[in-house]
C-alpha cells in the first residue's frame, strides 16, 4: 500500500470516528466495505471487516502507580480486502503496535469520546494474522478498583479487581469491546509475590512463590466476561467443580453460606443442561464491589453483603450461576438487548431457587420482584423516562449503565412467566433447554428471539403465539394488563400480622420469631409513607432492624428511617454507606436522603467520606445525585 493510500485510509478513519454512526460516512463506493454498521451502537469495533478470534494478555500488575504495563496480542480474522483493525480503548496508553509478531504497525487513536473512549484503528496487510498491542493502562481506569490493604478484610495487603460490563473492559484491555463478539484468551500474570491473581478463566487454587500465573479461557467469551482480581486470597472447596475463594478471614463464612453451591449447579443442569464452563468458583470480593455479583466465566465475583449468616441471600448465586446459560451462552447481541441476559436470568434463578427451597420460597422471591417492579415503573415514569419502562432499550448516544434498573430483570422474568404459565410448564421449559443449546455461543437480538420463540411453539406445539402479546411485553412501556401476581403462603401471613399490627396491636415475636429475610422485607414493603416516631421505635424493636448485620434490611428500613427521620438510625446507616460500594443500596439510601435539604447535607457529607470508598460505577451514578 502506498503512503498516500495510508492516508486516505486514516482521513477515512477520522471521518467514521467523527461521525460516530459508521453509515453517516456516505462517500464513494471503494469506502462502503469499511463503512459497515456494526449493530452496537457502543463499540467502534467493525467485526465485519476484522474480527477478533484469540487473545494472548500477558500483564504485570503494579499496586503502587495502580497501572497494568500490558501486552495484548490478538489473533484476528480480517476480510482478504481489509487494510484495518478497529478496536475499542478507553485511557489507554499505546506504546507500541505490532503485526504478525514483529512489523511495527501505524495506528490512530480518535478523540475520546466521554462515553465510549477512543476508537484505535491499527492498519492491517493482507495477511495480517496477530495484531499485538502494548500499552499500559491509566491510574483511573474506569474498570479498575485499586483498594488499599485498609479497604480489605485482612487489613494486610493491597486488592485489585475489575468490572467490565458493560462497556469498561476498554479501559484495561484493548479490544472490540461488544458483546456480539467472542474470543477466547489465555494470560500471564505476573503480581506481588505475596498475592494471588484470578480470571475468568481456569485458574490457580494457591500461590505459587514466583508471582506469576498462567490462564486459559478455551470457551468463546464476549469481552464484558474479561475479568481480573489479585489480593490475599485463599480457596475452599465445596464439591469436585466447585469451591470459594475470599480473603483468609472470609473463606469459612464463606464456605458455610455457599454450601449449597454444587446442588445449585446440579439443579440448574436438571433444568437446562450440562453446565458448559468446566469449574464454577465464587469469588467474594472486599465490600466495595459496586454490584451484587458479576457473572464472570469459571468464577462468579460476589459480594460480602449476602453473607447474612444464615443463608437467605442466596439466590444472588443462583442468579449469577444462571448466567452461565442465559447471558454467558447466548448472550445480548447489544446492550439494547440487555432483557435477554437479565430476564431469562431472574427467570432461571427463579426455577433453581424453587428446586431446592421449594415453590413457596421461590413466590417469595418472586414477589418482592414485583413490588421493586412496580415501584420502579412508577419513579421512572414520574421522572419522564418512560421509554426506558419497555424491555427493548434504545441506548444509542447514551451510556449502556442507564439500561441497568429492575425493567430488563423483573418485567424479563414475568414476560417470560406470562408464557409459561399460559401454555404450560413443560413447553416452557423444553424451549428455554432448546433456546440456550441451539444458540450456545452466539448472540441474540429481541428481533431474532421473537420469531426464534414463535417458531419453536408452531413447530413443537402447534401453538400460535400472537404478535400483540410480543408488542405489549417488549416494546410498550409499563406492565401489561394482565401480568402474573405471585402466591406465597409465607407472605400471606406476613400479610395477617401485617393487619393486626395496623389495627393497632403490638408485633407479637412469638409470630415473627421465625421470619426469615424476605418476610420482613416483605413487611417493611408494606409499611405506610409516614409513621410516628413511637412507632417506628416500637416496629424497631419488635424487628430489630437499625442493629441488624442484614445488607437487604438495613436499606430497606433506612429508607423508611429517612424518610421519617428516626435519627436514630442515622449513625448505622452513616457507617453502612461508608462500607458499603453496592450500588443497588446506595442509590435508595441517598435518594431518600436528598429529599429534603437537611438530608442532601447529610447525605453530601456521608458522600464526601464514603466516596474514595466507591468504584467508578457507583461514583458515577452518585456525582449526578449528589450533585
Ligand atoms: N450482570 C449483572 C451485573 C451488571 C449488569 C453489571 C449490568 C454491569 C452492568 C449481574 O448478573 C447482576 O444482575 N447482579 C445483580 C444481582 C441480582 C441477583 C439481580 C446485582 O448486582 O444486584
Ligand atoms: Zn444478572
Amino acid at each position: 500500500m502506498t503512503l498516500e493510500m495510508k492516508i486516505r485510509n486514516m482521513l477515512k478513519l477520522a471521518c467514521i470516528m467523527l461521525s460516530g454512526l459508521l453509515i453517516s460516512c456516505q462517500s464513494k463506493s471503494t469506502e462502503t466495505t469499511i463503512a459497515m454498521k456494526s449493530t452496537d451502537p457502543h463499540t467502534y469495533a467493525q467485526p465485519d471487516v476484522a474480527v477478533v478470534k484469540h487473545l494472548y494478555w500477558k500483564a504485570a500488575v503494579d499496586f503502587d502507580k495502580k497501572i497494568l504495563r500490558a501486552e495484548a496480542r490478538w489473533t484476528i480474522d480480517a476480510q482478504p480486502d481489509a487494510d484495518i483493525i478497529m478496536f475499542d480503548t478507553k485511557g489507554l496508553v499505546i506504546d507500541k503496535i505490532e503485526l504478525n509478531g514483529h512489523a511495527p504497525a501505524e495506528y490512530k487513536l480518535s478523540d475520546s469520546d466521554p462515553i465510549l473512549g477512543q476508537g484505535l484503528a491499527v492498519l492491517i496487510k493482507p495477511g495480517t494474522t496477530e495484531v499485538s498491542i502494548t500499552y499500559q493502562t491509566s491510574p483511573d481506569a474506569e474498570a479498575l478498583q485499586w483498594l488499599s490493604a485498609q479497604q480489605t478484610a485482612g487489613k494486610k495487603f493491597p486488592f485489585l479487581f475489575t468490572q467490565s460490563q458493560a462497556i469498561l473492559a476498554r479501559s484495561w484491555v484493548p479490544c472490540q469491546d461488544s458483546p456480539g463478539i467472542r474470543f477466547t484468551y489465555d494470560a500471564e500474570v505476573t503480581v506481588p509475590k505475596d498475592l494471588l491473581p484470578l480470571m475468568s478463566a481456569s485458574n490457580p487454587q494457591k500461590k505459587n512463590g514466583t508471582g506469576t500465573y498462567s490462564f486459559s479461557m478455551k470457551q468463546p467469551i464476549p469481552s464484558y466476561l474479561l475479568a481480573l482480581s489479585v489480593g490475599d486470597i485463599a480457596f475452599n472447596p465445596i464439591s469436585d467443580r466447585s469451591g470459594i475463594y475470599a480473603e483468609p478471614a472470609l473463606v469459612d463464612t464463606s464456605v458455610w453460606e455457599f454450601a449449597d453451591l454444587e446442588k445449585m449447579i446440579a439443579g440448574a443442569e436438571s433444568l437446562y443442561g450440562k453446565y458448559q464452563w468446566d469449574r464454577y468458583d465464587v469469588l467474594v470480593l472486599p465490600p466495595s464491589f459496586p454490584f451484587g455479583g458479576m457473572e464472570n466465566p469459571r468464577l462468579t465475583f460476589a459480594t460480602p453483603t449476602i453473607l447474612a449468616g444464615d443463608r437467605s441471600l442466596t439466590s444472588l448465586i443462583a442468579h449469577e450461576l444462571a448466567h452461565s446459560w442465559s447471558g454467558n451462552l447466548v448472550t445480548n447481541a447489544n446492550w439494547n438487548d440487555f432483557w435477554l441476559n437479565e430476564g431469562f436470568t431472574v427467570y432461571f434463578e427463579t426455577r433453581i431457587m424453587e428446586k431446592l427451597y421449594g415453590k413457596d420460597y421461590a413466590e417469595m422471591l418472586a414477589s418482592l420482584n414485583l413490588h421493586e417492579l412496580k415501584e420502579e415503573i412508577k419513579s421512572m415514569t414520574a421522572e419522564g423516562h418512560t421509554e426506558d419502562t419497555k424491555l427493548k432499550l434504545i441506548l444509542d448516544n447514551r451510556n449502556p449503565d442507564d439500561g441497568v434498573t429492575t425493567i430488563a430483570y423483573n418485567k424479563g422474568y414475568y414476560f417470560l412467566r406470562t408464557i409459561e404459565e399460559q401454555h404450560g410448564r413443560d413447553k416452557f421449559d423444553s424451549f428455554v433447554k432448546d433456546y440456550f443449546s441451539q444458540n450456545a455461543f452466539q448472540a441474540m437480538t429481541t428481533e431474532a428471539f421473537i420469531p426464534f420463540i414463535k417458531n419453536y411453539y408452531e413447530e413443537h406445539f402447534k401453538i400460535a403465539l400472537s404478535d400483540s402479546f410480543f408488542t405489549d411485553w417488549i416494546y410498550t412501556p409499563g406492565l401489561p394488563a394482565y401480568c402474573p401476581v405471585p402466591q406465597a403462603v409465607r407472605f400471606t401471613k406476613v400479610d395477617e400480622a401485617f393487619m393486626h399490627w395496623k389495627s393497632g396491636q403490638a408485633l407479637e415475636t412469638a409470630v415473627t420469631n421465625n421470619w426469615s429475610t424476605h418476610e420482613w422485607l416483605h413487611f417493611i414493603n408494606s409499611l405506610p409513607d409516614t409513621l410516628p416516631r413511637q412507632e417506628l421505635e416500637a416496629l424497631d424493636k419488635a424487628g430489630n432492624f437499625t442493629a441488624s448485620g442484614n445488607a437487604e434490611i438495613i436499606t430497606a428500613w433506612g429508607v423508611v428511617a429517612i424518610r421519617n427521620n428516626y435519627t436514630k438510625a442515622f449513625d448505622k446507616i452513616s457507617t453502612f454507606l461508608i462500607n458499603t460500594g453496592r450500588r443497588k443500596f446506595l442509590m435508595p439510601l441517598y435518594s431518600e436522603f436528598i429529599k429534603t435539604p437537611a438530608g442532601k447535607k447529610l447525605a453530601q457529607d456521608i458522600y464526601a467520606r464514603a466516596r474514595p470508598n466507591y468504584h467508578f460505577v457507583a461514583v458515577n451514578s452518585l456525582d449526578k445525585l449528589l450533585k
